[in-house]
């Protein structure tokens, strides 16, 4: 069975083939493409909703052909589409939806709407590497930051998520302050590695309120530490110095949720998925501190990590054998509770 993926929630336009019968019969992704819009929004800073559907229409058409060609594939060997229907911005993911229904109805196959969120949940276990249910995942996107309990596919409850900012949107602020280009996370990330991360103190929010997170204000925090930092705007050692403080403050926030987490569910299996899951001091602390509680973290390879269409693909390929499919209907939902997700 190949199944298209397409995902549009938000600046990348991704497209991948799912199918099954790959790697003797495990399954794996034939072929997949991925156009990025980061040089059309990184002159505002930040994703420009209008601009990024536009785009998505352009390159939709483009980028399907090259999948084909790549899977060395016609259309009509495609059994079922899935594509992003939320969350993320209402625009770009009725691009994604129009398209992907409109094919599946012209070939005559199936077509499934796929929870963004389910999709990075999910690709972890898609690359194999021994993930089996039940397992903690943390999910650490540029919209979300949550600890989500998955007993399986669709069955999701949310231990925590963060009150108001998510980690990926805290490094893409503080990437902002330190003039660093767009999308901020990779080069906080790459700018953090010659830094001392004890050079100075961070907050860790919320470090003893259950599971929840909070990280705006660790926006002002950095914000006030760039404003009272001699030379912070100049001296690159300064600069690597907070990137790198910064870095681990969330990471260490983050990390100490997971571990309370795994303790509170009695679980060992630790998933992270998401943009900054490609984090990799984030990974190389998760592995350290969760090697003392006996536990294990998995993640995905770092393309898996950021947006893709490989991950809608299996979300949706899960999906369709549990018998699920969708009409005809478009129907594209911005917010979507993930514990709503059961399938009947
Ligand atoms: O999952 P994703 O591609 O898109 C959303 O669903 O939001 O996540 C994007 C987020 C951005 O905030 C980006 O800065 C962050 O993930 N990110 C990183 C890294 N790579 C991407 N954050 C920290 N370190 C990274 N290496
Ligand atoms: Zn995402």
């Amino acid at each position: 069975m190949k199944i298209l993926g397409l995902e549009t929630s938000c600046d990348e336009t991704g497209l991948a083939i799912y199918d099954d019968t790959l790697n003797d019969g495990k399954g794996g992704v034939l072929a997949q493409v991925l156009y990025s819009q980061i040089e059309l929004h990184a002159t505002y800073g930040g994703v420009v909703p209008e601009l990024a559907s536009r785009d998505h229409i352009r390159k939709l058409v483009p980028l399907f052909h090259e999948l084909l060609n790549k899977a060395n594939i016609n259309k009509s060997d495609i059994d079922a589409v899935a594509y992003t229907k939320g969350p993320g911005l209402i625009g770009a993911l009725m691009t994604g939806a129009l398209f992907g229904r409109t094919l599946a109805f012209g070939l005559g196959v199936p077509a499934i709407g796929v929870h963004h969120m389910e999709g990075h949940l999910l690709a972890p276990v898609m690359t194999g590497d021994g993930v089996e249910f039940p397992f903690v995942c943390l999910l650490v996107s540029g919209g979300h930051t949550m600890l989500v309990r998955a007993d399986g596919v669709g069955q999701y409850t949310v231990l925590g998520e963060s009150i108001d900012d998510a980690a990926g949107e805290c490094f893409d602020k503080a990437a902002k302050m330190l003039n660093l280009p767009y999308p901020g996370g990779p080069n906080v990330a790459k700018l953090a590695e010659t830094g001392n991360r004890h050079a100075y103190e961070l907050p860790r929010p919320m470090l003893h309120k259950g599971l929840d997170f909070s990280f705006s204000g660790m926006k002002t925090a950095v914000h006030n530490l760039i404003k009272d930092t001699p030379n912070a705007d100049s001296d690159p050692v300064v600069r690597a110095d907070i990137a790198a403080s910064f870095e681990y403050a969330v990471v260490d926030t983050l990390v100490k949720k997971c571990v309370k987490a795994l303790k509170q569910t009695g679980l060992k299996r630790l998933v992270i998925a998401g943009g900054v899951s490609a984090n990799r001091s984030l990974r190389q602390s998760l592995e350290h501190e969760l090697n003392k509680i006996h536990a294990v973290v998995h993640y995905a390879p770092p393309e898996l990590c950021t947006d893709n269409g490989a991950m809608i693909a299996y979300a949706g390929y899960c999906r369709l054998k549990a018998g699920q499919a969708d009409g005809l209907s478009v129907a594209c939902v911005p917010r979507w509770d993930m514990q709503s997700l059961k399938i009947a």
